[in-house]
């Protein structure tokens, strides 16, 4: 099971004077007595597969007893209300606890479970639990009499340690994000049928998400951006509620997320089918900033090669169309692109979208990338409707194209090759399934 294998490796990096604890996360409300969909801390959910509101664990290395859990108890009268619990003795027999109590009695039993452990490594990355833990590891000190011996205890992020392991995925945590992928790629085929002007935004939203339903996907993770025309020069519009126009490019940036494992990936594709000819410059443009990207990545390169890779063949191109003026090597150094290139291009990506693990050495290199890693690639050109300085017929063009990228042993894979990119493939499939439904409305005056 992969949560015990997390817990071990952690495990065999730590000595017997250690203890780690890690917080799930609370049940949030959306109002009133409604819960939010349940989204469990990945943290706790790497190292135990548990998916209940309200759960802490300890791990105690060296221990024979190493994987206590604390969990709700059981309670008929919720379980009616708000579904099953595992409870304290489900958690021994179904998760691999070796010991498992009620939540309640956190505060009576962690400390004696510390035992004489000094060096607590905790995660709780909403500080919900700190305060207290930290009254946990004095509490021994200042309880014992005078004669007794006593614990001066140390607590320090978890993360440091944890989130090294998190960036180098096993074989079974990228069989996950393989169909999180899959699953994406398909729905973005089946989004890009459904194109067509008049169709809403919302209605391809929810088009996507119905076919992640069937790859067996838990939810997205995070609010797809289904953004037609100007509205994809927010990159993170979520709205999702206006109608396509032909004319427009359609930005759709959305991924799936399965056992926990998230995918994110962003097509852009004209609204009727056909791309004009500025469309079809820039995103020509940005695909061959992205393949150039992706022919860099390979063991040993450098972190940062992507984004520079990616922001020399964008200025070239730039420059190739009359966009930018000047010198290449001087529009590098002086980052002219920026104004149209808005953001960087690519993160880590596993139980979290952005997924946690540090981009540089501690002497501030860039680290380098290693078999076993997931990022994205995805450069992108933006010309708001006010870039008054660049050719009209290049404004209110956004175009942004997103891959996940598996690091291998020789190079790379690209695990979102599936979701068609070129322009040949996209003129095809674009609109050849069109919602056909309109959206239905009642009158402003009625809602006045
Ligand atoms: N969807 C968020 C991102 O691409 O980083
Ligand atoms: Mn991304
Ligand atoms: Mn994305």
């Amino acid at each position: 099971m992969t949560p015990q294998h997390h817990r071990a490796r952690l495990c065999q990096q730590l000595d017997s004077n250690s203890a780690i604890i890690v917080v799930g996360s609370p049940q949030r409300t959306r109002s009133k007595n409604q819960p939010y969909r349940f989204t469990q801390n990945k943290d706790f959910l790497y190292l135990t597969g548990f998916h209940e509101p309200d759960a802490v664990a300890l791990i105690r290395p060296g221990h024979a007893q190493p994987y206590v859990l604390f969990c709700r108890p059981k309670d008929p009268a919720q379980e009616t209300s708000f579904g099953a619990r595992v409870g304290p003795e489900g958690a021994v027999a179904t998760l691999g606890a070796d010991l498992a109590f009620s939540i309640d009695e956190i505060d009576q039993r962690l400390p004696e479970l510390l035992e004489t452990r000094q060096r607590v490594l905790l995660g709780d990355e909403e500080n919900r639990f700190t305060q207290r833990v930290w009254g946990w590891l004095n509490q021994q000190r200042g309880s014992v009499r005078f004669d007794e011996r006593r614990h001066f205890r140390s607590m320090e992020p978890l993360a440091g340690l944890l989130h090294e392991m998190r960036i180098i995925k096993t074989d079974a945590e990228i069989a996950a994000i393989r169909h999180a992928v899959d699953a994406a790629c398909d729905a973005h085929r089946a989004v890009m049928a459904n194109t067509a002007p008049g169709v809403n935004e919302r209605q391809l939203s929810m088009a996507f998400n119905a076919t992640l339903a069937h790859w067996d996907c838990d939810t997205d993770p995070y609010p797809n951006i289904v953004a037609g025309g100007p509205r994809a020069m927010c990159l993170h519009y979520d709205e999702n509620d206006k109608v396509l126009e032909s004319g427009q490019m359609l930005l759709i940036d959305a991924g799936g997320e399965f056992r926990g494992y998230a995918s994110d990936i962003t097509r852009t594709y004209p609204v009727s089918g056909t791309f004009s000819e500025p469309q079809g410059q820039l995103y020509e443009l940005v695909l061959a900033a992205l393949d150039a990207a992706i022919a860099e990545v390979t063991p040993g390169a450098p972190w940062g090669r992507i984004y520079d890779t990616a922001c020399r063949v964008m200025t070239q191109g730039l420059l190739d169309l009359g966009i930018l003026k000047g010198d290449l090597e001087t529009l590098l150094t002086e980052e002219a692109h920026k104004r149209y290139t808005v953001h960087k291009t690519g993160h880590y990506m596993g139980l979290d979208v952005h997924d946690v693990g540090q981009y540089r050495q501690a002497d501030g290199a860039w680290r380098t990338l290693e078999p076993g890693m997931v990022l994205t690639i995805e450069p992108g050109i933006y010309f708001p409707d006010n870039a008054e300085e660049v050719d009209a017929r290049w404004r209110g063009i956004a175009v942004r194209i997103e891959d996940d990228i598996l690091v291998t042993h020789t190079g790379a894979e690209n695990l979102s090759a599936a979701a068609p990119r070129t322009v040949a493939e996209l003129e095809a499939l674009v609109g050849s399934a069109p919602i056909t439904r309109s959206v239905h409305v009642p009158s402003e005056s009625a809602l006045r």
